[in-house]
């Protein structure tokens, strides 16, 4: 099993979540982050962290947000390691919270 990030991290990216990574798991694309599942030892650590209340374990991904659980690990295989906190993204406080933002996503 693995930690999941999902959908509410697209267009906020508050980054939070890499400063307590012990196995340094998180992936960054534009405007959302992934975990590698292969690396994830399940620590618990980040899910706190998130303002945005993004991160679930696998078998608790909230309904409907399944697909995010094959995304993780697809777009981590491609998206370069992050280990550093950085500014959240413009407007994150104004996404945060918003739903449908899966269109949204840039890869
Ligand atoms: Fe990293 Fe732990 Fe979160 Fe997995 S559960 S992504 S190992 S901080
Ligand atoms: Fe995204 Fe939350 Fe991390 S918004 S970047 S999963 S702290």
């Amino acid at each position: 099993m693995a930690f999941v990030v999902t959908e509410n991290c697209i267009k906020c990216k508050f980054t939070d979540c890499v400063d307590v990574c012990p196995v340094d798991c998180f992936h960054e694309g534009p405007n959302f982050l992934v975990i590698d599942p292969d690396e994830c030892i399940d620590c618990t650590l980040c899910e706190p962290e998130c303002p945005a209340n993004a991160i679930f374990a696998e078998d608790e991904v909230p309904e409907g947000q399944e697909n995010f659980i094959a995304l993780n690990a697809e777009l981590s295989k491609n998206w370069p390691i992050i280990t550093n906190v950085q500014d959240a993204l413009p407007d994150a406080d104004e996404w945060n919270g918003k739903e449908g933002k899966l269109e949204l996503l840039e890869k």
